[in-house]
C-alpha cells in the first residue's frame, strides 16, 4: 500500500463549556491569569452522564454514519486514552458493539496508554499494520479521547474534554511521512497512581519543562534522521540542507493550553538557531543576548524567561501563519489530552480552505507526561474539503452552551461522587447531551456499563 494516511475524521465533544474569564472571577484569581497566563478561552466538560466509552462511541459512530463507512471494511481499531474506567476491559471492546450487527468481529487492535501520548502510539500501530505483511486490505480507525479534569488548584483551568476518530488507509489525501523522532524517559511530572480518583498527580512546573525537553530531544532526533535521509537523496556533490521549521507550512503541537504551544513553537525556532547559528533567524537575534542563548546549557535555557520571550517575539509572524490556524479546538475545548493534537489537525482542516492546503507539509509534536514524545511530518496531497464539510467543526463548536462556572464545579462533584461506583444511575441531565449522542445510562451491581442514545 502507498500513500497511507488520513481518509476521514470526526470530532466529538461535550455540549457544555465555561469561559476561562468567568472562571478567573469564580476562582477569585487575578484577571488574565487563565486567559493571558495560560492563553485559554473556554473549557469543555461533561458530568457523570459521559465517560470515555460514550465519548469513543460518539466519535466512531459519527465517523461511520457521516461517511457511510461499511463496518465490514474496518480491519483494525486502535484506541489511545488515559481516562480509564477499567484496568482490564478496553475501550476498544466497547466499540465492538458498533460492528456486531454487521457481523464483523475480525478487528485487530486494542488500547494504548501513556498520558496524552496513547493516541500517537495508536496511530503508529495502525499505520504499521497497514504497511505490514499481515495487512488484510481493510482500513483502520484510530480513536483518541479524554476527560481532562484536575483537583482544585492551579491545574484545574487547564482541563478539557473531547474525542477524535480518524480513518486510516492507503491513497489518502493526507499522507504520513516515514521519519519519526522520539524521546521517552522515566519521569514523574504527570501520572495517575490513585486509582480511586480521576485526578492526576501533576507537578505543574516539572510537566511544563518535561514537555519542552522532550520537544528538544524528539525534534533533534527527527532532524538527525532527516539529515541522513537527505544525504542519501542528495545528488553527488550537492550539500543537503538541514531540516528546519522553514520546511513545514503548518506546525501542530500537543496543546495543554495555548500559552504552552506559543512557547513550543518558540522553542523549535531556538533549536533551529542552535543547529544553524549562521541562519537568517540567528542573525536577527539581538547581539549581546545571542551569545548567551547560543552558549547556554539545555538545563539553563529551559528556564530562561528572557530567551523564551525573545523567541516568542521573533516567531510572532511564523506562529500566526503556521500554528494559529490549528488552535480552534484547544481554545474552545481546552486540553483533550490524547485527542488534543488530532483536534489541532481537525482545526487546521476547518480553518484553512482545502485549495490552500493542497501541497502543504505539516509537522506534528505529540507529548505525554511520564514521558513519551514524538515529532513527525505529514503531507497534504489531496482534497480535504469533504472532511472539513462533514466535521462541520467551527459551526458545532459555536453551538456549545457557555454555562456558569458553578455548573462546571457541580459536574466535577458528580463525577467525583460516582467515579468507580457500582449499581448507580448517573444523576446528570440528558439535556446536556447532544441530540442523537450516546450517554452512560447505568452501571449495574457488577460494574457493567450500559449506554443509550438521546
Ligand atoms: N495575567 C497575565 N498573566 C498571568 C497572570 C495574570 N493575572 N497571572 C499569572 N500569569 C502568567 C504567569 O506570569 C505565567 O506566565 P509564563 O508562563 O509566561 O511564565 C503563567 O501565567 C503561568 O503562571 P504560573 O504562576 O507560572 O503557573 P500556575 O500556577 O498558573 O500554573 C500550570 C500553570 C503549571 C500550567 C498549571 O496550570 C498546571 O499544572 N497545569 C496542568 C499541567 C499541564 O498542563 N502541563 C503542560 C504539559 S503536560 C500536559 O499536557 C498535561
Amino acid at each position: 500500500p502507498t500513500n497511507v494516511g488520513i481518509l476521514a475524521m470526526e470530532l466529538y465533544f461535550p455540549r457544555r463549556c465555561i469561559s476561562e474569564a468567568d472562571l478567573e472571577v469564580y476562582d477569585g484569581v487575578s484577571m488574565g491569569k487563565y486567559t493571558i497566563g495560560l492563553g485559554q478561552e473556554y473549557m469543555a466538560f461533561p458530568d457523570d452522564r459521559e465517560d470515555i466509552n460514550s465519548f469513543a462511541l460518539n466519535a466512531v459512530s459519527g465517523l461511520l454514519d457521516k461517511y457511510a463507512i461499511d463496518p465490514q471494511s474496518i480491519g483494525r481499531i486502535d484506541v489511545g486514552t488515559e481516562t480509564l474506567v477499567d484496568k482490564s476491559k478496553s475501550v476498544k471492546t466497547t466499540l465492538m458493539r458498533l460492528f456486531a450487527e454487521a457481523g464483523n468481529h475480525d478487528i485487530e487492535g486494542i488500547d494504548s496508554k501513556n498520558a496524552c501520548y496513547g493516541s500517537t502510539a495508536a496511530l503508529f500501530n495502525a499505520i504499521n499494520w497497514i504497511e505490514s505483511s499481515s495487512w488484510d486490505g481493510r482500513n483502520a480507525i484510530v480513536v483518541s479521547g479524554d476527560i481532562a479534569v484536575y483537583a482544585e488548584g492551579p491545574a484545574r483551568p487547564a482541563g478539557g474534554a473531547g474525542a477524535c476518530a480518524v480513518l486510516i488507509g492507503p491513497n489518502a489525501p493526507m499522507v504520513f511521512e516515514p521519519i519519526h523522532g522520539t524521546y521517552m524517559a522515566d519521569t514523574y511530572d504527570f501520572y495517575k497512581p490513585e486509582l480511586p480518583s480521576e485526578y492526576p498527580k501533576v507537578d505543574g512546573p516539572a510537566s511544563v519543562v518535561t514537555y519542552m525537553l522532550a520537544l528538544d530531544e524528539s525534534y533533534k532526533a527527527y532532524k538527525a534522521k532527516a539529515s541522513k535521509a537527505a544525504v542519501k537523496a542528495a545528488a553527488a556533490g550537492d550539500a543537503p540542507v538541514p531540516f528546519s521549521l522553514d520546511d513545514v507550512d503548518y506546525a501542530l503541537f500537543h496543546s495543554p493550553y495555548g500559552k504552552q504551544v506559543l512557547k513550543a513553537h518558540a522553542r523549535v525556532l531556538y533549536n533551529d538557531v542552535l543547529a544553524n547559528p549562521s541562519s537568517q533567524l540567528a542573525g536577527s537575534l539581538p547581539a549581546p543576548e545571542r551569545d548567551v542563548f547560543l552558549s547556554a546549557s539545555q538545563e539553563a535555557s529551559l528556564v530562561d524567561k528572557n530567551l523564551e520571550r525573545t523567541f516568542i517575539s521573533l516567531g510572532k509572524a511564523s506562529f500566526a501563519s503556521k500554528v494559529e490556524p490549528a488552535m480552534a479546538c484547544s481554545r474552545r475545548l481546552g486540553n483533550m489530552y490524547t485527542a488534543s493534537l488530532y483536534g489541532c489537525l481537525a482545526s487546521l482542516l476547518s480553518t484553512v480552505p482545502s485549495a490552500k492546503l493542497i501541497g502543504k507539509r505539516v509537522s506534528m509534536y505529540a507529548f505525554g507526561g511520564g514521558c513519551a514524545a514524538s515529532f513527525w511530518t505529514m503531507k497534504i496531497n489531496g482534497d480535504t474539503s469533504e472532511i472539513a464539510g462533514k466535521m462541520d467543526l467551527l459551526n458545532r463548536l459555536g453551538k456549545m452552551k457557555v454555562v456558569p462556572c458553578q455548573e462546571f464545579v457541580d459536574a466535577l462533584k458528580l463525577r467525583e461522587k460516582n467515579h468507580n461506583v457500582a449499581n448507580f444511575t448517573p444523576e446528570g441531565s440528558i439535556d446536556n447531551i447532544w441530540p442523537g449522542a450516546y450517554y452512560l445510562a447505568s452501571v449495574d451491581e457488577k460494574y457493567r456499563r450500559t449506554y443509550e442514545k438521546v
